[in-house]
């Protein structure tokens, strides 16, 4: 595994639009973001709810065309790429964890992990399932059903699924959003560790002031619009930035 993740520059957005009309006339959605993440970086994405965080996260995975504006993945454009394209860089390039694990309720934890990516075609040995369920720590679980795990025992699955098939990008759209304060920590600091072991390029899109801070830098949105890149930023330096801006 891990024979296509690209080094350096992983994703490069320029000039990205993706505007959505409103009855009232006006318009919501991305306006001219410029932003690169790099291989082996955790980024967070804050902003108001609204502001555009989903949208950039869907564009930057090639699920929606920008209107206008360049987005490069591993070196290859995609903003123009056909379906076929963009389905062989998804699979191969890219990882997503949600806010809700989205598990497959009637597999086990185990094939949850191999599963889907044997099913999108890629050929993943039982043994790299089993080591990625040990380095989540969940090697006792292999065979409980979702139902069977807690909330943080599952997400810790669905990083294991997302990081199967050796992405250089992982998106994680709230990831923590439910979860309670120990879960929160223990997929915060398994997401770092995973940035720094396998050099992925993680981006969490986030409200919480909490994981924000424990990523390398934060991109604040507003409105559409990329306003700021904090680093080092505090909780509540980074929870003054976004909410007052809301
Ligand atoms: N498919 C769509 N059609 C029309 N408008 C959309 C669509 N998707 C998003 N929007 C609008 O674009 C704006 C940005 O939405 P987006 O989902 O990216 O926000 P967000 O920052 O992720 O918000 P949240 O924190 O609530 O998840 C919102 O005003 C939303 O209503
Ligand atoms: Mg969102």
């Amino acid at each position: 595994m891990g024979d296509r993740r690209c080094s350096s520059v992983v994703l490069r957005l320029r000039d990205v639009c993706r505007l959505y009309g409103r009855p009232g006339g006006e318009q919501s959605g991305l306006r001219g973001v410029c932003a690169q993440f790099e291989a082996g970086t955790l980024a967070a994405v804050c902003g108001p709810s609204g502001s555009g965080k989903s949208t950039l996260l869907m564009c930057a995975a090639g699920l929606t065309r920008p209107a206008s504006g360049t987005i490069e993945l591993c070196g290859e454009r995609i903003e123009a790429a056909s379906e076929r394209q963009l389905t062989r860089i998804r699979r191969d390039q890219v990882g997503f964890v949600f806010q809700n694990f989205q598990l497959i309720e009637s597999l086990t934890a185990l094939e949850n992990i191999y599963l889907p990516a044997r099913l999108a075609g890629r050929r993943i040995p039982v043994e790299h399932a089993v080591r990625l369920l040990e380095q989540v720590g969940l090697s006792g679980r292999a065979e409980h059903r979702p139902a069977e795990l807690s909330g943080g025992e599952q997400q810790r699955v669905a990083i294991a699924r997302a990081l199967v098939a050796g992405p250089s990008l992982l998106f994680a759209d709230e990831p923590t959003g439910a979860l309670d304060g120990a879960s929160r920590e223990q997929i915060l600091a398994l997401l770092r560790e995973v940035t720094r072991a396998s050099g992925v390029c993680v981006v969490v899109v986030t409200h919480d002031p909490v994981v924000a801070e424990s990523a390398d830098r934060v991109l604040v949105l507003v409105d559409g619009v990329l306003v700021e890149e904090l680093t080092g930023a505090s909780r509540d330096e980074i929870a003054r930035r976004t909410v007052a801006r809301a």
